[in-house]
This record gives structure tokens, C-alpha cells and sequence, in this order.
């Protein structure tokens, strides 16, 4: 619901549980006003702030939904622009507003220079989310040209230090957990490789005395796939101020005379906790965000061949691991790397999306038809972003790649980055997946990316500087077009594992792929970093042979950790044993009794593998008739270790029943929210999946 208090002329926005209220002040400046618990409509006022002197500037004091570059406001701005006699200051005032339904526009305009500025805020009422864009408008004559659009601000509320969570990682670590206190100056999160990458997320979660259940949790995530900063500080009036949208680093945007640019969308919330953040941001995206050819179903159990024949493929050999996967219930098989160009390592061939008529000499055909006839869908991986010097289509358009003419160019992986912001390259791009999905049976595009990007010269761009933005934006194009030309067709981002796992991925692609580390003891730890904020139906997890890097773990161990996700078989099938494949007939079939709970139902994050040396996520169906349970854990401090199990979520007044450890329970949902059961976690290996149904 929004409100506009005329008299006043403040806006609220509330969701279920929370409001966010700004206004325009008497002297036309944006006023951020509240975010938080409810109050009364008419208590809100613009604060006064006296105390200027020439070192304490009122304006730097406010607190803003945007602050524009220039005046006696030295924080971070949001908005930086330099118009055509090279005034670099924007003073915008409000203009007017529109309200429609749950969207809410307000405009602002320079007051001399033709800019007009739009806020935009829609509200999700039921997620307790609000989406927050902003709009810029050249409505003159000349050029301005931006060097910092941020897409949004956030204010909040408490003058005492936040402690900030990210995941900050790597390639085969991604996802990994910090938390940072923000006692006084800047906290950046933020990438400069061209995409959203490994190493932090595009997103804030600022909380203070918050756990799982309780506390104050604000939180933003920027839906943008590119390079991205999160500058958060805590200021010298005690205000932590945040604010997040494309990376400045090395941005530059000019608006030509009638053009105008919309910034990538933030959606953000307050939770009371880290699990409702986490549960809030789930079921949006579930409904509202993922794309829409999939949102409500749920995904198949896949398998993929990368860790099995790495780029060795052929129709034979995958014609071997797909009668293993089709018997063990696998129902996608995705061929990986190696099957196009003369692919035979990394060193070639990406660019030539043809069949290696070597590998395949009847086709791609052939193998598609053995794997359907054995009841599975078939799926491919791509990498269409990128080229190997060694390629027919580098040896044809090495000016297709991003350059500059008088410096080498570096390899990564052995591959350079196609231009995409070409329209002759986003068309043979699209070409080439268009051909691919209209002439075979292809259910699922496995869409890879890996390496970041350098020497990013485009000559066909006026503005070179904005690579990142039109980039990514070709990229969710190719993939939107092809998805309405082949509504059944699935799409994975993947990026050498979570390199781009991000809510704008997130809005195009059907599901990632979360990590190239498929350890199932890392993977407890990578896995609740990316529960954070991401939706988990799109976490895919595969059970592979890694059978544990630091510490082993068994086959069993491993589907314990991939179904808390969407589950994908990626070994090598033709060397498992009858008992290992029985181990992975029961684990998938288990799977699939369970998955729209997992895939769709609400996440408890009940004990944290790194706290209490046991991790145990409970995912509850919507209507809390059933409930999974999983625990594990890879040997504790002593020989045991007694844990009180009080789940969580489920219906207080409603019975349950399950089986544990040979225990029969059948009890209130009261009793074991509250009270709990008692477990002892023995040994290394350790791992467990209940399931709680209703009486
Ligand atoms: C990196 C991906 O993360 C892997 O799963 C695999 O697809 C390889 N690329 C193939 O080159």
C-alpha cells in the first residue's frame, strides 16, 4: 500500500510488516524519513538540523532516498553528472509524482539544467519487499554525460554501528560468509571484472543483534549481472548510510538529447532475523522474479558430464553414463564442454558452435534420440561470450573481440571476450543457439562464462565505459528472446561455478550454477552463503566423486548436502559400483518425494555447521503439512555430541509424526518448536533426512 500525506508531502510505503516513509521538504529536497516497524501516518515531520557551521553542513546531515553530487554534501553521492559547460552540480528539486496502485513514481528536475530524475518504488505488499529503481532524463538540447548512476540509497535507522554480512569468496569457495562491524568510515563491496563474480555479492545485509529469528536485519540486492559497488558508512553524525547500484570505477553514461536511462532495480527489506530475510527473499523470487516459464515448477534431477569426461565426449561414451543416469532416475542429461569446434581441451574451438563431426560423425542427433529414448531430456552446455584465438571465428572476426589496438590482449583460460555489445555479434550469437535449439530436441542451455574481462576497448562504442551494462543487457536479451522462442527450454547461468549467481542472473536464467566445488563438506558452508539472499530452487547442487577434499565423505553424505538444493549427478557413472549405484537410486528417488518442499517450501536455518559443528536446515511446505529435516555433520569436537533439536515453522496446533535414528515420534508442533528433541551426532559422516508429515 502507499499513502501520500498531501499536507505534508510524505509518502508511505508499507508492506505487511514494515514501513518506509520519505518526503519532500518545504525547500523541495528528498527527505528520507523511516524504515522500520509501523507508526501513525501523522507523526512523521522533517526533523530540524541545527548546528551548521562551515565545517557541519546541514545538507551532508539529511538523510536522502537519493543524494546528487555538488553543494555542502561531501558523503557519498549517488549521482554524478556533467552537463554541457562542464558544471558538474546537480540541485534537484521535486517536480511532481504519480501513484499507481503499488508503484509509486516521484520526479525531480534540475534546477537549471535540463535533467529530470524519477524515483521509482513498487511494493510487494504479501514479501514485505520493495523494488527501488531510478530513471534519468535528458529533457534538453545538449549531451550530459553521467560518471556515476547508483540505484539507490538507503538510510538506516539506528545511530549505533551495523554489522555488515557478505559473501566474500573465490573460484571453488564462493558464497563464504563475512560479517564486518561498521564502527566509522567506508565498507565497499563491489566487482571490477566486468561481471558480478566470486568474490562479494551485489547486495547489503546490515544488521545489529540479529540471529536466525530475531533482531533487525535491513537488506538490499541489486538485480544486475555486471560490475557492481556497495559503499556503506557510517558517518560522523552517526548515520549509516548505503549505497549500491553500478560500479563507478570505470563508468562513464552520456544521455543524449531525449534519451534516458533506467539503473538496474534494488529490491530491499527489513526481516526480523536472518531466516525470514532469507524467506522473504525466497518466495519473492520464486513468484515474482524468476523467470516465468519455470518459476512454478519444479526442476528435474539433472545429470552433467563435465567431471566425468571432462571435454572427451562423444556419443558413445555419453550414451554410457545416460543409460546409468536414466536407470539411477536422472531425468535431464547435460553433455558439457567439448562437443563443437575442435574442442579437445581449453586451447580451442569456443566460437564454432558447430558439432565436431569427429566426436559426433552422426550428429548431435544420435545421442539425443539414446537419451530420450530413455525417457530423459537432453541439455548442452555454451560458453557463446567468448572466443579462443584458436577458432574459425577469431581467424574471421578477431576485431569481434573487446581490444585496444596498440596492447596485447590477456588471455585467461586461453580465451578473450567477444564484443557484445556488437549487434553483429549479438546476432550470430543468437544464431547460433537459434539453430542449435531449433534442429535438435534441447531442453536445457547450460550457459557458461570463464573469464573476466580485460582490455575493454569497443570502437563501436561512443562510451566504452559503459561495456559492463551493455554486456550484460545483450546477454539477458539473447537469453529472453531465445526463452520465448523455446518456452521449454531451461536456462543455467554459470560462470567457472558462482560467477554470476546475482537476482538480475536470477531474472533471466532459471537456476545457476552455484560452484565448481562440489566437495559436500565445503559445500554445507557454500551453500548457506548463497541461502542468503538467493532463492534456493535455483542453487543447483550435484553429488559428484569428489568424496571430500579436506575430509572424506561418503556417497550418502553428498545427496544429504545436494538436495537441499535442486539435485544434479555429475561422477563418473561407468565406474560406480552396484552398491553405490542403489545408494544413488534411493537418494534421487528420496529426492523427488521431497523436492517441491525444498524447491518450494520455507527454509529454517536451524544449526550452522561453523557455530554449532552441525548444520541442520529444515525446509516446511507452504500449507506446513510436511517438513524435511537434514542434518550433517563431519565428526565434532568430542565423540558426541548432544544438540536439543527444536524445530521450527511448523504449525504449533498441527501433530506430527517421524522417524528418527529408529525413534518413532509422533508430536504437537508446539512440543517441538519449543521444547525439541533431543540428538546425538556421532562420528565423521554423520547425515540424516526426516521427513515430518501431519497426522
Ligand atoms: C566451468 C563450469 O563451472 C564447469 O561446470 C564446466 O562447465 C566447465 N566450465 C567446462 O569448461
Amino acid at each position: 500500500m502507499i499513502q501520500y500525506l498531501e499536507k505534508s508531502s510524505i509518502f508511505i510505503l508499507e508492506t505487511k510488516n514494515t514501513q518506509y516513509v520519505f518526503g519532500i521538504d518545504k525547500a523541495g529536497y528528498n527527505r528520507h524519513l523511516h524504515w522500520g516497524d509501523k507508526c501513525s501516518a501523522n507523526d512523521f515531520e522533517y526533523a530540524d538540523i541545527s548546528g551548521e557551521n562551515s565545517y557541519n553542513s546541514m545538507l551532508d546531515e539529511y538523510k536522502q532516498e537519493i543524494t546528487p553530487f555538488g553543494s555542502t554534501m561531501y558523503r557519498e553521492c549517488a549521482i554524478k553528472a556533467r552537463f554541457s559547460d562542464n558544471c558538474r552540480e546537480i540541485s534537484m528539486h521535486f517536480e511532481n509524482y504519480d501513484m499507481d496502485g503499488d508503484i509509486l513514481k516521484v520526479n525531480f528536475k534540475d534546477d537549471y539544467y535540463p535533467l529530470r530524475i524519477t524515483l521509482c518504488y513498487e511494493v510487494y505488499e504479501a514479501y514485505d519487499i520493495i523494488k527501488r529503481t531510478v530513471t534519468l532524463e535528458n529533457i534538453g538540447a545538449d549531451n550530459i554525460v553521467f560518471d556515476r548512476i547508483f540505484s539507490a540509497e538507503f538510510s538506516l535507522p539506528s545511530e549505533k554501528p551495523y554489522t555488515f554480512r557478505n559473501t566474500n569468496g573465490a573460484w571453488g569457495g564462493e558464497f563464504i560468509q563475512t560479517d564486518t562491524v561498521l564502527d566509522g568510515g567506508n565498507l565497499v563491496y563491489e566487482s571490477r571484472r566486468g561481471a558480478s563474480n566470486h568474490n562479494a555479492s551485489p547486495y547489503f545485509i546490515a544488521y545489529q543483534n540479529a540471529d536466525e529469528n530475531s533482531g533487525d536485519v535491513y537488506f538490499a540486492s541489486l538485480a544486475y549481472s555486471g560490475n557492481f559497488k556497495v559503499s556503506a558508512g557510517r558517518d560522523v553524525y552517526a548515520v549509516t548510510r548505503i549505497s549500491i547500484g553500478m560500479n563507478d570505477f570505470d563508468f562513464s553514461h552520456t544521455l543524449l538529447p531525449g534519451e534516458s536511462f533506467c539503473a538496474p532495480p534494488v529490491y530491499c527489506g527489513r526481516a526480523r532475523g536472518f531466516g525470514e530475510m532469507s524467506r522473504n527473499m525466497n518466495r519473492f523470487c520464486v513468484d515474482c522474479l524468476l523467470p516465468k516459464q519455470f518459476h512454478d515448477k519444479p526442476l528435474p534431477v539433472l545429470y552433467n558430464s563435465w567431471e566425468a569426461t571432462g571435454f572427451d565426449v562423444n556419443a558413445k561414451h555419453q550414451t554410457e553414463l545416460a543409460k546409468i543416469a536414466a536407470e539411477m532416475g536422472v531425468e535431464l542429461f547435460v553433455m558439457d564442454d567439448g562437443w563443437f569446434g575442435k574442442r579437445n581441451s581449453d586451447r580451442a574451438g569456443l566460437g564454432d558452435w558447430f558439432v565436431n563431426p569427429e566426436k559426433f560423425p552422426n550428429g548431435l542427433d544420435e545421442l539425443i534420440e539414446n537419451v530420450n529414448r530413455l525417457g530423459m531430456d537432453f541439455g548442452i552446455w555454451v560458453e557463446p561470450e567468448m572466443v579462443n584465438p584458436d577458432s574459425d571465428l577469431y581467424r574471421q572476426h578477431p576485431e569481434w573481440t573487446y581490444h585496444y589496438a596498440h596492447r596485447n590482449a590477456d588471455e585467461l583460460r586461453n580465451q578473450l571476450v567477444l564484443n557484445m555489445t556488437r549487434s553483429d555479434v549479438q546476432t550470430y550469437i543468437f544464431n547460433c543457439l537459434d539453430e542449435l535449439l531449433s534442429k535438435h530436441n534441447i531442453k536445457y542451455i547450460k550457459w557458461d562464462m570463464n573469464r573476466p574481462f580485460s582490455q575493454t576497448g569497443a570502437e563501436n562504442l561512443q562510451n566504452p565505459q559503459m561495456y559492463s551494462y551493455l554486456h550484460t543487457m545483450a546477454v539477458y536479451n539473447i537469453v529472453d528472446k531465445l526463452k520465448e522462442r523455446y518456452p521449454h527450454v531451461q536456462f543455467e547461468s554459470c560462470a567457472s561455478g558462482g560467477g554470476r549467481c546475482d537476482l538480475g542472473a536470477i531474472s533471466h536464467y532459471d537456476q545457476v550454477w552455484t560452484s565448481d566445488n562440489t566437495d559436500g563438506i565445503d559445500r554445507m558452508t557454500i551453500q548457506k552463503g548463497y541461502s542468503l539472499l538467493h532463492p534456493i530452487k535455483t542453487m543447483r547442487a550435484w553429488v559428484t566423486d569428489i568424496a571430500g577434499i579436506n575430509k572424506p565423505c561418503s556417497l550418502d553424505f553428498r545427496f544429504n548436502i545436494a538436495m537441499q538444493g535442486s539435485l544434479g549427478i555429475g561422477g563418473d557413472l561407468t565406474k560406480y559400483t552396484e552398491e553405490d549405484l542403489e545408494i544413488c537410486k534411493k537418494n534421487i528417488a528420496f529426492y523427488k518425494s521431497v523436492r517441491n518442499i525444498v524447491q518450494f517450501g520455507d527454509l529454517y536455518r536451524i544449526l550452522d555447521i561453523e557455530k554449532d559443528e552441525v548444520l541442520c536446515n529444515e525446509y516446511v511446505s507452504t500449507d506446513k503439512t510436511e517438513s524435511i529435516l537434514f542434518l550433517a555433520a563431519n565428526g565434532t569436537r568430542f565423540y558426541k555430541k548432544k544438540c536439543n533439536l527444536r524445530f521450527a515453522g511448523l504449525d504449533a496446533h498441527k501433530t506430527y509424526s517421524f522417524t528418527l535414528d529408529g525413534i518413532e515420534y509422533k508430536k504437537g508442533g508446539a512440543y517441538l518448536m519449543t521444547v525439541g528433541i533431543p540428538i546425538y551426532v556421532r562420528g565423521a559422516d554423520y547425515n540424516r533426512a526426516v521427513v515430518l508429515k501431519t497426522v
